[in-house]
């Protein structure tokens, strides 16, 4: 089911003892999600079960995060990732969450699951300079290649600490 919002100003902040937890099967759809999940998404248990995890995705969110978010998940790997959601009240959430990999007896990917918690808001301050110039640049780019240049951005940003996608998204 597709949901159309709109969003808003509206910022709305996660408590320091949340975790806004998810399931998902291989495809992103959603197989599981906590109370918390249900408060901040403002959809019902319902809706969300079966949906594809777009379903909270916000506007202002880069397709390159995503697209390094799901690189990383389907080689294997954890990832750690800055988000902002939309809720279906069009209000946004940072979250920041850990996404990690369910793997049958040899090693295969059978599911996913994120565990969200409340963002540091340095963390929060300068994604959301470094999230805008990206979404700038996949509007200016394009499809085809405004991924690659977003995330050549983002890049650009991470090289001056000279660190790892990881350990920047840990100092931040
Ligand atoms: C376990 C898991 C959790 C996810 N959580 C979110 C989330 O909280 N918000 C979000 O926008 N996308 C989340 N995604 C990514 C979505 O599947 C999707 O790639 C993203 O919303 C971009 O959607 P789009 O390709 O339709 O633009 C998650 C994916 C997985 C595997």
């Amino acid at each position: 089911m597709k949901y159309t919002v709109t969003p808003t100003n509206k910022l709305r902040e996660m408590r320091e003892e949340d975790f806004i937890v998810s399931k998902t099967d291989l495809k992103g759809r959603i197989l599981y999600c906590n109370k918390i999940f249900v408060e901040f998404a403002q959809y019902t248990e319902k809706e969300l079960i079966g949906s594809q995890h777009n379903i909270v995705r916000h506007p202002e969110m880069p397709r390159a995060i995503f697209k390094l978010l799901w690189d990383t998940v389907q080689s294997g790997s954890e990832i750690f990732a800055y988000v902002k959601n939309m809720a279906r009240d069009g209000s946004g959430y940072w979250v920041f969450a850990n996404i990690s990999v369910s793997k049958d007896e040899k090693g295969r990917p059978i599911a996913y699951s994120s565990v969200r918690r409340k963002p540091k808001a340095s963390g929060v301050k300068t994604v959301t300079e470094i999230y805008r110039e990206m979404v700038a640049i996949e509007k200016r780019v394009g499809t085809k290649d405004g991924m690659a240049a977003s995330m050549e951005y983002w890049n650009s940003i991470q090289a001056k600490g000279g660190t790892s996608y990881e350990e920047f998204i840990h100092t931040i």
